[in-house]
């Protein structure tokens, strides 16, 4: 009984990965370090949840959570974020290219939770 439990514990690991891969996970996954370069860096303009605070909107911010944003590449999110874009700063000075990957990371996990909540 308990190896059949186990056979089926490892299967079902092994179809998230599987899934996770299908999709094109191509970022490393969100990391308490993404989510701190957020915080410190991007958090003023884009909110806690990436919709975007008073000051942010005052700049036509993006809603980071909307597919217009969500459905760009990673590659396109992290050179906005390097190189930024009208009224959203560049931060290829300030951030390496490993934390401007992880806080494209974080701003994925927005869009994510659009997902699971949006009714089909
Ligand atoms: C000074 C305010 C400000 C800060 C700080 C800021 N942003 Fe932005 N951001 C903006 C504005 C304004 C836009 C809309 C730009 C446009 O018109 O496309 C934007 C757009 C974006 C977009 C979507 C761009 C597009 O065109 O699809 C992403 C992704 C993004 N920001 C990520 C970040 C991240 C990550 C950080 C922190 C490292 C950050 N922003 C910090 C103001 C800011």
């Amino acid at each position: 009984m308990r190896k059949l439990l186990t056979v089926l514990i490892a299967l079902l690991v092994l179809l998230v990965v599987l899934a996770a891969a299908s999709m094109g996970w191509a970022l490393p996954p969100d990391t308490p370090a993404g989510a701190a370069t957020y915080k410190a860096q991007c958090m003023s303009c884009h909110g806690p949840d990436g919709a975007g605070t008073s000051a942010g909107r005052s700049l036509n911010v993006l809603d980071l959570r909307s597919p217009a944003v969500q459905d760009q590449s990673d590659a396109q999110l992290e050179q906005i974020i390097k190189n930024g874009i009208n009224n959203m700063p560049a931060f290829g000075d300030s951030l390496s290219d490993q934390e401007i990957a992880a806080v494209a990371a974080h701003v994925r996990t927005f869009g994510k939770q659009t997902r699971t909540t949006a009714s089909h």
